[in-house]
């Protein structure tokens, strides 16, 4: 180990047999947190290859159990977002996708700081089974086209330790460390289409569309070298995604959304992530895709399928009519504009951690979540709102964080007088 820390200090590129000598024995107890982290830290600052990165990445993705999705033929299709706050597109995009004929057997994780996770979503639905086996997974995607289960134990556990170290020595925003993390589960988790959702902004990440594309790119060659077909699209994250940020608050805004309600803006890019995951499963041309994709949504049909996935999986499928079902917390708060004007700023982030302070999010591993805890945003960036007017509600179960809670929203928003131009909400396509 230390003469491949030396190595990399020195700007010099790693070869395959020391990498996957760190992954393995680092995974194995045999190499400590400290020569890790020194390494971590000599990547982040001189960076890898391609081929590096790679290497990593298989290191990673064999680290573990891997899941054979070979069942499944060339129709498996996976999504995954880097991370983002109100990012509730996985519980809009599986159906639509299914419904054009893909098969997504997907395992997720939780949220992760200020960021949400599909499966603390999924949760919030009476019943609904997180944690199946890969034969369930395999046999319930065959049928019904979607399956979607948190991550097994044994999955990447390299990725796990090596992230949890990232964590705590200041290494996580490095792109070959970042690319290699996702893709390595990508690549366990087994399915031959991939579609990368990869946030840029304030709430993301990677807050540029430089960095963004470079761990675009780093990660569609990942996919290359394993013989996987990976496109990934870069998406805003300077405002929350749609209007709710809360566990089961972002389940009802998804079923809106399928219903033909909602925020337009969450809807087209939610098509055109299924459209994408279609052209490549399903072998439609981009633009059938995504006129399929609206239809579905108009037809009911990728509805149908969501309720299809919640019942396989144990969920009680008539949240989808009732949305009570679901519970409410018990205290809710409107949030008023103290000036006039238009809103020219949302920080994503500061209201993710706002989410996190009402009980929907985790500050330590072992924290619990509040499923019904969470903000509904009235109002948008570009939006024009009067003194006094509602610009959202939060919801909780701890009425004591509700005042410090309603104060740091008004802080993370900016209101003036002139409206802004609106952002773009799909920047590009890396193939
Ligand atoms: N998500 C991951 O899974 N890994 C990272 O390193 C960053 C975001």
């Amino acid at each position: 180990m230390y003469n491949i820390i030396r190595k990399k200090r020195d700007g010099f590129e790693l070869s395959r047999e020391e990498i996957t000598k760190f992954v393995k024995e680092y995974t194995d107890g045999k190499i400590c947190d400290y020569q890790a982290s020194a390494l971590l830290m000599a990547i982040c600052i001189k960076g890898m290859t391609a081929r590096e990165t790679s290497d990593l990445t298989t290191a990673m993705a064999n680290s573990g159990d891997t899941v054979d999705l070979s069942g499944l033929g060339s129709l498996s299709a996976d999504k995954h977002s880097t991370g983002g706050v109100g990012d509730k597109t996985s519980l809009i995009v599986l159906p639509i996708a299914a419904a054009l004929g893909c098969k997504v057997a997907k395992m997720s994780g939780r949220g992760l700081g200020h960021t949400g996770g599909t499966v603390d979503k999924l949760e919030s639905i009476p019943g609904y089974e997180t944690a199946i086996s890969p034969e369930k997974l395999i046999e319930q995607t065959k049928k019904v086209g979607i399956a979607l289960a948190s991550q097994s134990g044994n999955l990447t556990p390299a990725d796990k330790k090596i992230y949890a170290l990232r964590d705590v020595t200041g290494t996580v925003e490095s792109i070959p460390l970042i690319a290699s993390s996702i893709m390595s589960k990508k690549i366990a988790s087994g399915a031959q289409n991939i579609v990368l959702d990869v946030k840029v902004g304030s709430g993301a990440f990677m807050k540029s569309i430089d960095d963004a594309r470079d761990l675009a790119n780093a990660m569609v060659e990942i996919g290359k070298a394993s013989g996987r077909n990976v496109r990934a699209i870069l998406t805003n994250m300077d405002i929350p995604l749609g209007n709710a940020v809360g566990n089961s608050l972002e389940v009802i805004e998804a079923i809106e959304i399928l219903k033909g309600n909602g925020d337009k803006n969450l809807l087209d890019i939610c098509c055109v992530l299924a459209a994408n995951m279609a052209s490549m499963a399903v072998g439609f041309d981009e633009e059938k895709a995504l006129s399929l994709a609206y239809e579905s949504v108009e037809n009911g049909s990728a509805l149908l399928k969501f309720r299809e996935w919640i019942e396989a999986q144990g969920g009680d499928g008539r949240i989808v009519d009732n949305y009570s079902l679901l519970g409410k917390a018990s205290v809710e708060k409107e949030i008023k504009s103290e000036i006039s004007g238009y809103i020219t700023k949302m920080d994503a982030e500061k209201i993710g951690n706002i989410c996190v302070d009402l009980g929907g999010g985790r500050k330590t591993k072992e924290d619990k979540i509040d499923h019904t805890a969470g903000i509904i945003l009235v109002k948008k960036t570009g939006d024009k709102v009067e003194k006094g007017e509602v610009i959202a509600r939060v919801y909780t179960n701890k009425e004591d964080v509700v005042i410090k809670a309603a104060e740091d929203f008004l802080n993370a928003i900016e209101i003036a007088d002139k409206k802004p131009e609106m952002q773009k909400l799909i920047y590009e396509v890396v193939k």
